[in-house]
């Protein structure tokens, strides 16, 4: 893992961004940087970095209190502006975007990116004293800024934006969206500016994936505000879109490194108990088939798989007489086995993911009429990742051996589902279910998956 992280930082150092990852207390040091930031900050290698204190390179206090106290608040910082000094004592400005990530071994530590941005300062301070200074001050933006008229065509748009679509900014006047971007994307466009000009009402902050003219992708976070003439009528729309592609890999990273974290405690469960572990792995392809039926996009996806693999991980816990029993549990057995729900919700509850993980794996015992455990939640409570999940873990169950009892078989899956559907699982999905076995001639469907 750390490998990766390492080369991924590596690759950036022509972007002239640096990244970073810094222990917090108690050591204070740089773990991983990029070249670039040791060149930004002045430094001969990166290695020579690494013996300095992040907090040393903010020029005033006030505004060093200040980016740690967001940090400690909201665990990130986005485009924290602030004066640094470099290794020489010379002043200049930065972005520092950063997310306080805990290790494994409690350990709190920043990851994060920071640029230069002290010419875009002196280009704007410049700008800004000069008369007349619209465009250039529009151009040395480093978003793409525009202005539609009420029929959606462009009148105005900076450099950057033009740049982006590889058109001169002549070129882009009068064209609209349908002339730059995909179908669906440029109609998803439209719909947002006629929502700001139909409402007057402006979208702030709305994040949205941008497919470029040579084929890449790129992650933007776009406000559009509307435009009033002297009369207080509404004659347009104003936009703005700045690229989040290096922030949106930086929490792919991250997000990457604490699932390869998670797989590790699944894969000590493996080691401890075989069956549960090929029981989540298949429940993991069950559920994420049945998402794929929902129409789920990837990170849903991703999230369903991840649940799959981890809804068991609370029987780490669970004494290996009890969970692999022979025969019929005692009730206090029973219990002992119900608390692995709890338990595995009591170990990721903490942690950030863009999907509700703990939440699933915390409800995949409930039933719809309240017959499930531990909180006997009903019907709407009952999230639909979690209803999925339950689908999925049911009939891989009662599909497969188990040290206490022989393996029923997918038919009798089935008919459990069946006689459950409406009263204890969600009926589309079971019915998902029942379309997945007859795509797959009658036969478990994630057998080859
Ligand atoms: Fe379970
Ligand atoms: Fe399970």
């Amino acid at each position: 893992m750390k490998d990766a992280f390492y080369l991924n930082i590596s690759t950036t150092d022509s972007l002239g961004i640096g990244l970073f990852k810094y222990a917090l207390l108690p050591s204070e040091r740089f773990i991983i940087t990029n070249s670039a930031l040791a060149q930004m900050l002045g430094y001969e290698s990166k290695r020579e970095l690494k013996k300095e204190k992040l907090s040393s390179f903010f020029i005033h206090d006030e505004a060093r209190f200040t980016f740690f106290k967001i940090l400690r608040r909201d665990g990130k910082v986005k485009f924290f502006e602030t004066i640094f000094r470099d290794k020489k004592g010379k002043p200049f400005w930065v972005a520092i975007t950063a997310s306080l990530v805990v290790s494994a071994d409690k350990k709190e530590h920043l990851e994060g990116i920071i640029e230069n941005i002290s010419s875009h300062k002196e280009i704007a301070e410049r700008l800004s004293l000069e008369g007349g200074f619209l465009q250039g001050l529009l151009d040395n933006i480093p978003d793409a800024v525009y202005f539609k008229d009420c029929n959606n065509r462009i009148m105005k748009v900076n450099k950057f934006y033009a740049e982006g679509v590889g058109l001169s900014l002549e070129e882009v006047i009068g064209k609209t969206d349908f002339d730059f971007f995909p179908q669906e994307q440029a109609q998803k466009m439209f719909q947002d500016d006629n929502y700001v000009f139909g409402t007057g009402r402006p979208i702030v902050g709305k994040i949205e994936r941008t497919l470029l003219p040579d084929g890449s992708w790129n992650q933007v976070i776009t406000t559009k505000i509307p435009m009033y003439d002297k009369a207080g009528k509404i004659i347009g729309t104003m936009g703005i879109t700045r690229d989040m592609t290096a922030y949106a890999q930086l929490e792919k990273e991250r997000l990457t490194m604490l699932i390869n974290a998670l797989k590790i405690l699944s894969k000590a469960l493996e080691m401890r108990d075989p069956y549960t572990f090929s029981h989540t792995r298949h429940v993991a392809h069950i559920a994420e088939a049945i998402g794929k039926r929902l129409n789920w996009d990837q990170n849903r996806l991703l999230g369903i798989r991840l649940a799959g693999e981890l809804h068991d991980l609370g029987k780490i816990s669970i004494p290996l007489d009890i969970l692999n029993k022979p025969g019929k549990l005692s009730n206090l057995e029973y219990t002992f086995i119900q608390e692995h729900v709890e338990k595995c919700y009591g170990l990721i509850k903490d942690i950030e993911f863009p999907f509700p993980l703990a939440e699933t794996i915390y409800q995949h015992h409930e039933r719809l009429d309240g017959s499930g455990y531990p909180r006997k939640l009903h019907g709407d409570k009952i999230i639909l990742e979690a209803r999925v999940l339950a689908v999925s873990d049911v009939l891989e169950a009662m599909t497969y051996h188990r040290p206490y009892r022989e393996a029923l078989g997918s038919q009798k899956a089935l008919e459990e589902l069946k006689r459950g559907s409406s009263s204890a699982y969600d009926s589309q999905i079971v019915n998902i279910v029942f379309d997945l076995f007859g795509a797959n001639n009658g036969k478990p469907f994630w057998v080859n998956s």
